[in-house]
């Protein structure tokens, strides 16, 4: 790639993107020269927007005062999410990977028509200071003796569930931390009384049965052999091993799903080049590479005990999964599919990077009883973060809900409903330039008949205020855009998953 020099590219203003400009100044010469060039690129909505990278080192607790619309007023509980808040170390050191940043919840409560807002850093051992500062991404200073035989801190940034009465922030390559949920204050790490051994590696996407109540989650682990650590806890808390399974290869599995019969995994050849991670010459994130000559596995994990199925097929490259279902003998899987894997390159330079050139589709998979794999495109708009109503965990299910984009680049600016059963995609897209949305969640209505009766409550990024605020949408009639917002007196940054948790009327 040829590289410009630094005083030639357009470059965005730095004054109001302190933690752009601090990075920028971490990077080597030709590092910053990279970046400035990709930079450069950028349109100008996409420089509009990038403040939503920008890290929120402040922790509120406020009355949201600015309310547009109305808040509905069956609306009641507190939409919980989770995501990197600050990417930097505790000596300040700025860190370059998406994944690196140490986990901010935030919780939106709504009730009798009024908003609060709280945000609160995840206590974990990375955000006091007591780990180390080897990261997925960013390698600790010092060179390879520094970072050779380093684990990565555990940053509890990915997303945050309740269950049985417990909330938890969670992170996939280690234990959830337990949160209070009025306080957002942490309460510490939770192994299940040792259930969750060595590592205890925990997916930050479990799934919960709304048939039993059951949440099943899993771990991917290395020892002796790469396999999954699938657990199941009951609808009363309790933890257990429900039971491992081979993994052809190394890799990087980041969500699953459930049907009434099985466990569904997604296998990509998402494998990391393990020889420099192991000596200390490469951070993780920029030694995974997406591999797929050596294709990829649906794994099918009976519920009820059994044979579990591995059916082998070409690679797709997925981090999410939507929903899953039976269908007679088939099961059927959806996913957002990415082309190849520019994705990990992208997100391993974020703030730098646009990610318009590592396209999506929502796509949908059929594993046969005969075990052949059928895959059909739903919608090919560049897409990310799939929701659906809960209570079609597992079942077939009418509406997917997720992100989309129409103008930006690097974020999502628009928020998409598929109806799986006509295929149609309506979408609502902010109108202000560089404004982007995270994931929608969706809460049914109180008095809710079909499907899609019910609440999308996302959080947008004001580029031309750099504040967020609240945003929610009638789900039946997604194209009318805001039934009610709740502007917040600053940002919140990008973030990933989230839940809406309901409080009794
Ligand atoms: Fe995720």
């Amino acid at each position: 790639m040829a590289v410009p020099s630094a005083d030639t590219v357009k470059v965005p203003d730095l004054q109001r993107l302190p933690g752009l400009r601090q990075y920028l100044a971490s990077l080597t010469g030709r590092e910053r020269a990279r970046a400035q060039s990709r930079l450069s690129g950028l349109g100008e909505a996409d420089l509009a927007g990038l403040g939503v990278s920008e890290p929120q080192l402040v922790e509120r607790d406020y009355r949201v005062e600015e309310i547009s619309g109305v808040i509905p007023p069956d609306l009641r509980g507190t939409l919980y999410r989770n995501g990197p808040g600050r990417w930097q170390d505790h000596t300040g050191r700025p860190l370059h990977h998406l994944f690196d940043g140490d986990g901010m919840l935030s919780a939106f409560t709504i009730a009798d028509g009024a908003v609060h807002y709280k945000n609160r850093y995840v206590r974990t051992s990375h955000y006091t200071g007591k780990s180390g500062t080897r990261h997925l991404g960013t390698p600790a200073a010092g060179g390879w003796p520094a970072n050779i035989g380093r684990f990565m801190p555990n940053l509890a940034n990915t997303n945050v569930v309740e269950h049985a009465g417990h909330l938890y922030a969670l992170w996939e390559g280690g234990p959830p931390h337990e949160i209070d949920p009025d306080t957002l204050e942490t309460l510490g790490v939770r192994r299940f009384g040792g259930e969750l051994r060595w590592m205890g590696s925990y997916s930050a996407h479990p799934s919960i049965c709304p048939g039993t109540g059951e949440m099943f989650n899993f771990g991917v682990e290395f020892i002796p052999r790469p396999h999954l650590r699938i657990y199941r806890t009951n609808a009363r808390g309790r933890l257990g091993h429900f039971r491992s399974v081979p993994l052809p290869y190394v890799a990087m599995v980041h969500d699953f799903a459930i049907t009434e019969r099985y466990l569904v995994f997604v296998v990509s050849p998402i494998i990391p080049d393990a020889v420099p991670v192991a000596l200390g010459l490469k951070s993780l994130g920029d030694a995974l590479q997406y591999q797929p000559r050596r294709g990829s596995v649906f794994i099918l994990v009976p519920r009820a005990g059994g044979k579990v199925r591995q059916i082998e097929s070409e690679a797709v490259m997925v981090f999410h999964l939507s929903n899953a279902y039976d269908d007679g003998e088939d099961t059927v899987v959806d996913a957002i599919r990415y082309e190849d894997g520019r994705l990990l390159k992208r997100i391993a330079r974020f703030q730098s990077s646009s990610l318009d050139d590592a396209p999506s589709v929502f796509a949908r998979y059929r594993i046969t009883k005969t075990g052949r794999v059928l895959d059909e495109a739903l919608c090919d708009e560049p897409c990310e973060f799939p929701r659906h109503h809960g209570g079609f965990e597992g079942r077939a299910h009418r509406y997917s809900y997720f992100n989309t984009r129409r103008h930006l680049g690097s974020f999502y600016d628009s928020i998409t409903k598929l109806d799986l059963a006509d295929r149609v995609a309506t979408t609502y897209t902010t109108s202000g330039a560089g404004n982007s949305f995270c994931e929608p969640v969706f809460t049914p209505k109180a008095d809710a008949v079909n499907e899609d009766d019910g609440w999308l409550l996302s959080v947008e990024y004001r580029a031309d205020s750099h504040t967020s605020q609240l945003v929610i949408l009638d789900a039946a009639d997604l194209e009318r855009g805001p039934v009610a917002t709740a502007g917040l007196t600053h940002h919140v940054p990008q973030g990933f998953h989230g839940n809406f948790v309901p409080r009794a009327m």
